[in-house]
């Protein structure tokens, strides 16, 4: 199985900055996932929820500051002193850092809960102008977004993110249409998961931070997991390749 750093090494290090991407790039693992939203001035941002409220110093919703504007508030204390000073980044700086490796590169679309007018075709084009066509997976909970994505790039992979279990998880998948399913432990242990991932659709599965499911989820053939740990993951699958 697979491992993606989640938010980046987002266990040992603030989520979704540039120190928790650098960590990931350093690790053997197969990839990382991201967060994206859309400032007011139409730059892509790299964070997890619609305020910067949890993870800075700051206060309010991405959508209502300038990058600059967002760019004053520190993403790393939050965490720890020692990430002190850390910016939010664009996601073209955490892009640029896997420009000179192999690794997976999972782009979580953040439109669910605000519709960023253009977010996901600024994404697309940025995605094409870097090369990264092969390397990438979009995802969201959005699925229009996801839909978006097929007709503007149908070369893409697509990942469609659920919370819940799904009743017919294969008829669902394939009237998207999307390529893979990133969903919950409890959700790919359902036995009609087995099914999805005979009939060729790739899941994965968020976010996996003990050895608990491991081996039940590699022996249904689940493709990989995403973790906070990714090095302690690593080492782990690693050792236990049984
Ligand atoms: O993409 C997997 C996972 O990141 C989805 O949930 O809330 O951590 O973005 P969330
Ligand atoms: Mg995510």
């Amino acid at each position: 199985m697979k491992i993606y750093a989640h938010r980046g090494s987002s266990g040992t290090h603030p989520e979704n900055t540039i120190a928790a991407f650098l960590d990931a790039a350093k690790l053997p693992i197969h990839g990382i996932e991201l967060d994206v939203h859309m400032t007011k001035d139409g730059e892509l941002v790299v964070i997890h929820d619609e305020k910067i409220d949890r993870t800075s110093n700051g206060k309010g919703f991405v959508q209502d500051m300038t990058l600059a504007e967002l760019r004053n508030y520190d993403f790393g204390s939050w965490f720890s002193f020692k990430f002190k000073g850390e910016l939010i980044p664009t996601l073209y700086e955490v892009l640029e850092i896997y420009l000179g490796t192999t690794h997976h590169l999972n782009i979580e679309l953040k439109s669910d809960v605000i519709n960023y007018p253009g977010m996901t075709e600024k994404v697309l084009d940025l995605v094409g102008n870097l090369n990264l066509d092969t390397r990438v997976v979009i995802s969201s909970f959005n699925l229009d977004a996801i839909r978006t994505v097929k007709e503007l790039a149908p070369h893409i992979e697509t990942g469609a993110l659920f919370m819940k279990p799904l009743k017919n998880p294969l008829d669902y998948v394939r009237s998207i249409p999307a390529d893979a399913l990133h969903i919950k432990a409890r959700a790919a242990l359902r036995p009609s998961m087995r099914q999805v991932i005979n009939e060729g659709v790739i899941v994965r599965v968020f976010t996996i931070n003990t050895i608990k499911y491991l081996s039940a989820l590699k022996e249904i053939g689940v493709d990989a997991i995403f973790t906070d740990y990714p090095e302690r993951l690593y080492e782990y699958m690693a050792n236990n390749k049984n």
